[in-house]
């Protein structure tokens, strides 16, 4: 089968011929519709992400975990679980039975294989219990995850969306979706702190995070109070780390300031279903637009090089 194949640790991947996969007890054969890339598939591929040593731990090896398909009769589904050297971005892959879900009649291909951020970024409502009416602030929303959280936001009736970014065009771009205000990030730590006081109307109700770094940092800075005041509860959800890993969070800033900070897994368990069922019909009904560039997999070498896409997902489609 043809394949995006990567020979060599940090490595491109590269468009060739692969051994096709074979299907044993329990497993099913997926011909691939559309695999979306994302920058945990680019960390794992550079050998960044801690992932990366058990997905690549024989080379050569195809990249990307999940994607769209078709199984053998005719029925489109999610899948997951394929088993290293192979991957997702090829014209086939072979997964546990158990490990793909029927896509919905109404999704096309690119879009659902793009859907896992939007149905993460419903993390607002599972980890942080978002009611309608409440203030949201998106970190990185000029990101693929983050503007797909602007959206979320809105459709589930949050009363003030403000939105961090550091490119003042993009951010500008993110009031057509509905963003109320936005703060750049790419300013020194006392303008940023300064920013989101001043766009914090009644405070924050609900932080969904994909920086963390510094850009968070100075947040817990700008939610402490500087007297004796306690300040209203923040539920933040921690999601994404493109600013960086870690954060100096200072004891005062986590006592007064009425900062609390959740993982984006929170109820996943039992509030994955609601929220998945919820972004689907959202999608169907045309009122969630997942914005996609897709390119074929025959030019995987020209796709992954690529950094004029911010806010699409990239989606490789088999040809
Ligand atoms: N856990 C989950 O389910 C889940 C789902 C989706 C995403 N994520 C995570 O969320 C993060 C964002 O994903 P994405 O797909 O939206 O990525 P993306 O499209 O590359 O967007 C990244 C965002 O972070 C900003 N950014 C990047 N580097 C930065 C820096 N050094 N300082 C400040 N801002 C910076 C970008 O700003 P520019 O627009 O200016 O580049 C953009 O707003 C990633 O860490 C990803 O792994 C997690």
């Amino acid at each position: 089968m043809k394949a995006a194949v990567v020979d060599r640790a940090g490595g491109t991947p590269r468009y060739r011929e692969f051994p096709d996969p074979e299907a044993g007890e329990g497993q099913v054969l997926v011909t691939v519709e559309a695999v979306a890339v994302e920058n945990v598939d680019r960390a794992i591929v550079a050998g960044t992400h801690y992932t990366a040593d058990a997905f690549q731990a024989a080379l050569p090896a195809i990249p990307c975990f999940d994607g769209i398909g078709r199984l053998p009769d005719g029925t489109r589904v999610g899948f997951g679980g394929v088993v290293p050297p192979y991957g997702a971005l090829a014209q086939y892959a072979v997964v546990p039975a158990a490990h793909t879900a029927p896509i919905p009649e109404g999704i096309e291909p690119p879009s659902a294989a793009a859907l896992s951020s939007a149905i993460s970024a419903m993390c607002m409502r599972t980890a942080a219990g978002l009611s309608a009416g409440e203030t949201v602030l998106v970190q990185g929303a000029t990101g693929v995850a983050g503007r797909l959280a602007v959206k979320v936001a809105r459709l589930l009736g949050a009363g003030r969306i403000v939105a961090t970014g550091r490119d003042a065009g993009a951010l500008e771009g993110l009031k057509a979706l509905g963003v109320d205000a936005v703060i750049n990030t790419a300013v020194d730590d006392d303008d940023l702190v300064r920013a989101f006081r001043d766009q914090a109307g009644d405070g924050y109700d609900v932080v969904v995070d994909y920086l963390w770094g510094r850009p968070t940092e100075q947040l817990t800075r700008a939610l402490t109070p500087d007297s004796f005041a306690l300040s209203k509860a923040t539920r933040l959800v921690q999601i994404g780390e493109s600013a960086g890993p870690a954060i100096h969070l200072t004891g005062d800033a986590l006592r007064t300031s009425g900062l609390e900070i959740y993982g984006a897994a929170r109820n996943l368990a039992t509030g994955m279903a609601e929220a998945y069922q919820q972004v689907v019909d959202w999608v169907r009904s045309g009122e969630l637009a997942i914005d996609v560039t897709t390119m074929p997999l025959s030019r995987i070498e020209e796709a992954w090089a690529r950094t004029d896409l911010r806010g699409t997902r990239l989606v490789i489609v088999p040809d």
